[in-house]
């Protein structure tokens, strides 16, 4: 499973990208607003740090207006893909930009069956939104877990980004499930590296070689 950020805010893209495990980011308008820019500069900004995809959101509701944005914002640089949203007009949308061989990321899905219409559209990828099911008592992690195992099935490329992840143990189930890539907030991932057990490790091993180190 392929590790993206899901952020739009650079220094945190540029000190997991360090960390030489960062395959993509993924952003959208709630994350752009936190950061008070404009998301033309911020996308520019992704795309000097990181080679791998980065998804940026195209915000017109009616498909003309979709493909339109999608051409700009794919025309900032080559390794961005557009977040369209799961609606009839985005699927003809999607459909569009498939032909022109623009990469397109299906975005607020909620269930298998909208994936599988993304998918039929041409998608590159689809991105069910855990934890927003989890909020509402369904559970998030069944879709993709049933969205992978259908894509399976009929051997479909597009795939599936495990999104709108809370905490670790997301990211665990998200991988146990298949999905081909998490799409992480930068605090979650900062939470996975740590383990109460390694540092107490690291602490024990200090002192032991103070002991030794002049010996
Ligand atoms: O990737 C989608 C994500 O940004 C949404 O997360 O926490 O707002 O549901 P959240």
């Amino acid at each position: 499973m392929k590790i993206f950020l899901d952020t739009a805010n650079v220094d945190q893209i540029r000190e997991i990208n360090d960390w030489g495990i960062l395959q993509g980011v993924t952003t959208n308008p709630s994350l752009v607003s936190k950061e008070g820019r404009c998301m033309r500069d911020c996308l520019e900004e992704i795309a000097t740090i990181l080679r791998g995809p980065i998804s940026a959101e195209a915000m017109s509701m009616d498909t003309e207006g979709m493909v339109r944005e999608a051409r700009e914002l794919a025309g900032i640089a080559e390794n961005i893909n557009v977040k369209i949203p799961m609606t009839a007009q985005g699927l003809a949308a999607v459909s569009r930009l498939s032909k022109e061989g623009i990469k397109t990321n299906v975005t607020l899905v909620f269930s298998t069956n909208q994936a599988l219409l993304a998918a039929a559209a041409g998608a590159t990828f689809v991105s069910p939104f855990v934890g927003r099911l989890d909020d509402i008592g369904n559970s998030g992690m069944a879709v993709v877990e049933e969205t992978v195992d259908v894509f399976d099935t009929y051997s479909i490329k597009t795939q599936v980004i495990a999104a709108s992840l809370r905490h670790p143990m997301h990211v665990t189930e998200a991988a146990r499930a298949g999905a081909h890539i998490a799409t992480i907030p930068y605090d979650v991932i900062v939470k996975m590296i740590r383990h109460p057990l390694t540092d107490l490790g690291i602490q024990r091993f200090l002192e032991d070689y103070e002991k030794i180190k002049d010996l």
